[in-house]
Parts: structure tokens; sequence; C-alpha cells
């Protein structure tokens, strides 16, 4: 089977999805809940009514499970943050990955990460802030205000998609930690673990970990978020599980995944890609266009599920969010 027969089947294959309903809302409420939620909140657990049968108290002595926390998935969707574009079929996304860590092949990355450990987790924010932390991933979810955003996402190689990520905005986290006034960026790296991640193994000329960063205004600006589900889920391990960037008027390598520091500087932190090849790829490396890569042009893009061939925005969409960051 060639490889875009497969693509067209994952295509077809995704179309049935809920998904790639313009609406998920209009989804009935049992489809939409877990079963578990779904008894939850009929009240039939308390009742002892589970599975359609009758379960019996545990007597004197016997422990009570521990009661689960509830789920923050799916959060609600952000309606603000619409997109005219289909939504890109969640088996096409999750199949076709930038995650170096694991392998430079995007197809590999899924099958390669599936067993990646990221619970817990926890991300530590430091450097130019009045309250340093280091925080837990499930503590994050429960307590950030979560909500659900479809975005374009564009990545440098000229390829696109339009996924729903779920997050909370990076300034939200940052007002916890209160950047001091000397902080002028803000720089992320990604876990390192050679055990787990073969690709800090077969390919050591890379400057692992992953690193990126952000002006700080950029990182306060509403757009950017920091991800923890995808497509109504937590994020799957290829997609930067359990907690990455998304910056979506920027290109795509400066969405970091998999983060576990936080650190703020008022100098520009160095960057992956900028120290391999500082030619080709800037700190900015924001989605124009106009500026074309060394090597291809950038004028259009191709969107990853159908290979039509779009032309590309400026800011990829979202020059009323962000163009005033850059003026002068
Ligand atoms: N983050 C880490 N840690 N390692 C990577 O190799 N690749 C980047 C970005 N974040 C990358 C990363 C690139 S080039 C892209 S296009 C996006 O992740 C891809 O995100 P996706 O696989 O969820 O589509």
């Amino acid at each position: 089977m060639t490889h875009d027969s497969t693509r067209r089947q994952l295509f077809a294959i995704g179309r049935s999805r809920p998904w790639n309903a313009p609406e998920r809302e209009v989804l009935s409420e049992s489809a939409y809940l877990g079963r578990r939620e779904l008894v939850r909140r009929l009240g039939l657990a308390s009742a002892g009514l589970v599975s359609g049968a009758l379960v019996g108290c545990p007597g004197p002595g016997q422990a009570q499970p521990a009661p689960r926390a509830r789920s923050p998935y799916p959060a609600r969707r952000n309606a603000t943050y619409r997109v005219s574009r289909a939504l890109t079929p969640e088996t096409v996304a999750g199949t076709y990955n930038n995650f170096y860590e694991f392998s430079t092949n995007k197809e590999d990355v899924a099958p390669l990460s599936r067993s990646f450990t990221t619970r817990p987790w926890q991300v530590e924010v430091a450097g130019l802030v009045a309250r340093p932390g280091t925080f837990d991933l499930d503590d994050l979810e429960r307590t950030m205000p979560l909500e659900e955003r479809v975005y374009r996402f564009r990545c440098v190689e000229a390829w696109s998609m339009t996924v729903p990520w779920t997050g909370f905005p990076l300034s939200a986290l940052l007002e916890r930690v209160e950047p001091r006034s000397e902080a002028r960026y803000v720089r992320f790296v990604t876990a390192s673990r050679p055990a787990e991640m073969p690709g800090l193994r077969n390919a050591d000329w890379y400057p692992w970990p992953y690193h990126e960063g952000l002006r700080l205004d950029e990182a306060r600006n509403e757009l950017t978020l920091l991800a923890t589900g995808i497509y109504g889920h937590a994020l799957p391990p290829q997609h930067g599980a359990p907690v990455r960037l998304v910056v979506p008027w920027k290109y795509g390598f400066k969405s970091i995944k998999s983060i576990v520091r936080i650190e703020l500087t008022a100098e520009e932190p160095p960057t992956f890609w900028h120290t391999l090849q500082p030619r080709e790829y800037g700190f900015l490396a924001n989605v124009d266009p106009e500026v074309p890569h060394p090597r291809w042009s950038q004028a259009t893009e191709r969107t990853i599920d159908t290979g039509a061939r779009l032309p590309t925005r400026r800011y990829n969409g979202y020059e009323r969010y962000v163009a005033g960051l850059y003026r002068g």
C-alpha cells in the first residue's frame, strides 16, 4: 500500500469521528461523557448500582477505594479561537509527528513513544521570578483554567494541520510565579531520558535536551498555550505528553514538547534549532509567506490530511492578536 493511500484511508476513518463534527456540543450527553462520569452524575454510584448489579457495601474494616479524581477532559471549548478550516483527523495528526527525541521519522514517533512515562511529572519554574516553584502536572490540570481551542498549526517544513488543543494560557502560570522586572525572556526545556528516548541515544550530535524560548511579552500573549490535551483527552506521548507549548503564530519547532523546566531570564536564551543551523532558524520564527526558508519557499503549505496546497498566511492567520508585538 502506498503512503498516500494509507493517508486517504486514515482520513476516511477520521471523518466518522465526532471530532470532525463542526460543533462537538451537539453530541448527546451519554456519547459525550464517559460511563463512569455518567453514573456519577445520575447518582447511581452512591446507591451501589454499578454495571446494572447491586454491589454490597464494604463491611467494617474493609478498605473503601479512594475516590478517583474527575477527569478534566474534555474541557469546555472556547469558541473565540475558531478556525475556518476542517479539523485534521486525529489518526493523521497522531501518526505524523516531529519529536526527535524518539525518531526523526514522523511515522515512527507514535510507536516508539507509546510507553514513555508521563506520570508523575513535575515542571520546575525558576529564574527571575519572585515565587519559584515545582508544579505537579495533576495539580496543574486540576487548578488551571483548562479550555479547548482550535488552532491552525504550521510547521517550518511547509505542512500544516488544524487541531483542538486543551490547555491553559501560559500567562496564568507566569502570574503564579510573579516574574521580576528584569525578566525579558522565557526558556523551556524538554525532558531528557535516554533510557526511554531512543533519539537521545542514536543521535548524540544534537544539542540535547531540546530547548526553546520566547520573549516574555510573547509568552504572555493570550494565544500562548500550555497544552495538556488534544482531541478532548490528555496528550498522547507523540504530541508531547504530558505538557507542551503551543504558539500558533510561529513555526511548529517553537512549540516545545514534554516540558520539565521553565526559566525566566534577562538575556535571549539559545534555542535548539538556532544552535544547530543559525542561518536557517531564527529565534522569533514567526510564520511569514514572504520570507523563504533558505532551502524552500514558505508561500504555501500542504495540509497533512488531504494534501491540499493552501496559501500561507502571515503570522499563520493570527495577525490581529500578535502584530502589535512586532511593531517597531
Ligand atoms: N519538541 C521536542 N522536544 N522535540 C522535537 O523534536 N519538534 C517540533 C515541535 N516540538 C519537537 C518539539 C516540531 S519541528 C514540530 S513541527 C512540532 O513539535 C510537531 O508537533 P506535533 O508532532 O504534535 O504535530
